[in-house]
């Protein structure tokens, strides 16, 4: 189904992930791990995911000197995760001399290659993060174009990007360049501390491939209705 729903697993503990996994048991098969839980939960977590035969998106959000970046992106692919991300603004260099080689590693083992996904410009971030780092661009989704056409020069599979850009960029770049996108909020739901939502629909009507889904089915009353509707809004 496209898109894809992941359910982002905001946990700084290994037992509530699992039991949210066990509860919307086959409703859903996408689950995104970041900093927070993979740091309180270790790998642990992700075995339990590879165990229930889910699939993993691993958003720890690389960013370093490139063969750091190479090093540690090698190293996540024992996980088998399906997504691995870094920052795009770690630089050509870092991000092609990571999918270069994760690329001849998967080729030379013949293992599946995950989809390496590049952070634009954190939406925390606005226009003044621009005029402060004397970056110059005339708005943020001018420097979001420019860091995903960076990233899609390099190799990488696609960017972490809000819906609302996602057709920019599939205009620039080609449908086939993927955009993962959070900050979804389906109509039932509250829109949290999130302040530009845009509702499922919305976003596979603007053509995003993987919504990145926290809250509206982690802390609804029934998780598994939650996703239900979730994909009834999507037809
Ligand atoms: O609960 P909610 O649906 O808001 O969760 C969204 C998830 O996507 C969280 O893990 C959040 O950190 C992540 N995210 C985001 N906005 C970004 C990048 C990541 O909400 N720009």
């Amino acid at each position: 189904m496209k898109p894809e729903i992941i359910v982002a697993l905001d946990y700084d503990e290994f037992e509530p992930a699992a039991e949210i996994v066990k509860n919307l048991g086959s409703s859903l098969e996408w689950y995104k791990v970041g900093l927070e839980l993979f740091v309180s939960a270790g790998p642990r977590i992700i075995e339990f995911l590879k165990e229930n035969d889910k699939k993993i998106f691993l958003d720890l959000k690389f960013h370093d000197i490139s063969n750091t970046v190479k090093k540690v992106s090698l190293a996540a692919l024992k996980y088998g995760a399906n997504i691995v991300n870094m920052h795009a603004s770690g630089g050509v260099g870092m991000m092609k001399e990571t999918a270069d080689a994760v690329s001849e590693y998967c080729v030379k083992n013949n293992t599946a290659k995950p989809m390496l996904i590049a952070v634009t410009l954190l939406t925390s971030l606005d226009e003044s993060y621009l005029k402060d780092n004397k970056l110059n661009f005339a708005s943020t989704d001018d420097y979001v174009l420019h860091l995903a056409k960076e990233a899609k020069r390099s190799g990488m599979d696609g960017v972490v990007s809000s819906a609302k850009e996602t057709p920019l960029i599939k205009k620039e770049l080609g449908s086939e360049f993927i955009t993962v996108t959070p900050g979804i909020r389906p109509s039932f739901a509250s829109t949290d501390d999130q302040k530009r939502v845009v509702t499922p629909k919305d976003a596979k009507a603007m053509g995003t491939d993987f919504m990145v889904i926290g809250r509206p089915i982690t802390k609804a009353e029934d998780p598994v209705w939650a996703a239900e509707k979730i994909k009834e809004e999507l037809i």
